[in-house]
């Protein structure tokens, strides 16, 4: 896949505004519902890596035939109605889970909870409105570790008709893959690693390729939209041969840009930058992954055509989406403590066991996706403020993922800069935050570790707002 041009960006901007107003007016769902976006959960065989077929792998399709890659980039329209039909083409129960979104809870894709599981061959229709512009993504609440393991995430971008217009715009899907030197599926996960940090992958990818190169116009301003959506590994990203700003974290536009140099970000949360390309036609960038002691290449942009000679000092921050601010006069404190547990065997359960239990929220290990959850971690009051006063007792980082609703970080013993608004954050060891936000989303809602093993083996838990 190559960047796409400012032209194709409009053009396709286009389309996809005119099969929205299909649908998208109340008379006309009245009428008829909006035709929705076909996702097919299936099985398909491609190669990832060492020119060895991987059978097997699990994507979305968006038509009836064999799906040929990876799972689609879909695209909405802050304010606008979105519809999809998930068809369940596998051989195991399955949802959709639209991470970052604030939609209805019953929209949210977690099996019993939410929504009933949806089984092979049955279909499931997804509506809503994301109320936020940004980047998000999608992927199954259900056998989690080995749907999104084997390939089941994809990336979301919603667009608002405000925003700023580049001059091109690649999205990255970033995540590995447990394979062997055949090809074929590794164990998904080590129980010893799945007590430390977690499993990590053999193959790295970006958009199921490894290094792509895409081109971007000489001398232009690129958007580049990164999902972090592996079930392991902690990036920290940097670029090599171009100035960049960040603009938005988590899909939330920072207050005002900011140079990136290295930037840390976990399973579950989204970068988006601006990159200033070269002048020199021909010229390479490097996105690359500096953490640890060598640094590799995530993608590459070349530089294509005479310059267009922006200027990075005239990209001015996105407009804000409308999160509202907890009261801290008035909020509740709600502390939440995640810790390592004694080990024990959890119930089986059919959204799938890894048959240990490692972690723990506030004493409690809970492994998400089953039909018997325990009690929520706590009962908010619908449009009341709560400060969640959480703290990692562990050596190991957690990305801490809460559905439904964004918080801010008020403060942190680990960090000065604070981030905007988000549905993730990435818990240092021995960090200690405060978050405040506003339970103004009735329903269940989980909070988990997205480092799946670490949310499957306990480290999970729900807030019941009514
Ligand atoms: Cu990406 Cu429970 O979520
Ligand atoms: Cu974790």
């Amino acid at each position: 896949m190559s960047a796409i041009s400012r032209r194709t960006l409009l053009k396709g901007s286009a389309v996809t505004a005119a099969c929205f107003s299909l649908g998208a007016g109340l008379a006309a769902r009245s009428r008829a519902a909006p035709s929705p976006l076909l996702l097919k959960a299936q099985f398909i065989d491609a190669k990832l890596a060492n020119d060895a077929v991987t059978p097997k792998l699990m994507t979305y399709g968006t038509v009836d035939a064999a799906a040929t890659g990876m799972p689609p980039v879909i695209r909405m329209r802050k304010g606008e109605t979105f519809a999809a039909r998930l068809l369940n083409g596998l051989d195991e129960p399955t949802t959709i889970h639209w991470h970052g979104l604030r939609i209805v809870n019953a929209m949210d894709g977690v099996p019993e909870m939410t929504q009933p599981y949806v089984y092979p061959g049955d279909s499931f229709y997804y509506a809503f409105t994301p109320p936020d512009a940004g980047t998000f993504w999608y992927h199954p609440h259900c056998n989690t570790l080995t749907q999104m393991g084997h390939g089941l995430t994809g990336v979301i971008v919603v667009e608002d008709p405000a925003d700023p217009v580049f001059d091109a715009e690649v999205v990255i899907n970033l995540r590995d893959w447990r394979l062997g030197k055949d090809g074929t599926f590794l164990a998904p996960f080590k129980p010893r690693d799945a007590a430390r940090g977690g499993t990590y992958g053999t193959i790295r990818t970006a958009n199921w390729q490894q290094e792509p190169i895409y081109d971007a116009p000489a001398g232009g301003l690129v958007r580049v939209r990164l999902a972090a959506t592996d079930v392991t590994r902690i990036y920290t990203l940097g670029t090599e041969g171009a100035a960049a700003m960040v603009i938005a974290l988590d899909g939330n536009p920072v207050v005002m840009p900011f140079p990136i140099d290295r930037l840390d970000f976990g399973p579950g949360q989204r970068v988006d930058l601006i990159l200033r390309m070269p002048d020199m036609e021909g010229t390479l960038v490097r996105l690359g992954n500096f953490r640890g002691s060598s640094p590799w290449t995530i993608a590459t942009l070349r530089a294509t055509g005479p310059s267009l000679k922006r200027d990075l000092r005239d990209v001015k921050p996105l407009p804000a989406n409308s999160v509202q601010e907890a009261d801290l006069s008035v909020a509740e404190r709600i502390p939440l403590d995640f810790t390592a547990t004694a080990e024990h065997a959890p119930a089986p359960g059919i959204c799938g066991t890894l048959g240990y239990t490692f972690w723990a929220i506030n004493k409690v290990p809970w492994p998400g996706d089953t039909p018997d959850p325990v009690a929520p971690l706590s009962e908010l009051k619908l449009g009341r403020s709560y400060v969640l006063q959480v703290r990692n007792r562990t050596p190991h980082a957690h990305p801490i993922h809460l559905h439904g609703l964004s918080f801010r970080i008020i403060n942190s013993n680990k960090r000065t800069m604070l981030p905007p608004p988000t549905d993730t954050i990435l818990l240092l060891p021995d960090e200690q935050a405060e978050l405040g936000l506003v339970a103004d989303n009735p329903g269940d809602w989980l909070l988990h570790c997205h480092i799946i093993e670490h949310q499957k083996t306990g480290m999970s838990g729900y807030f019941r707002i009514a």
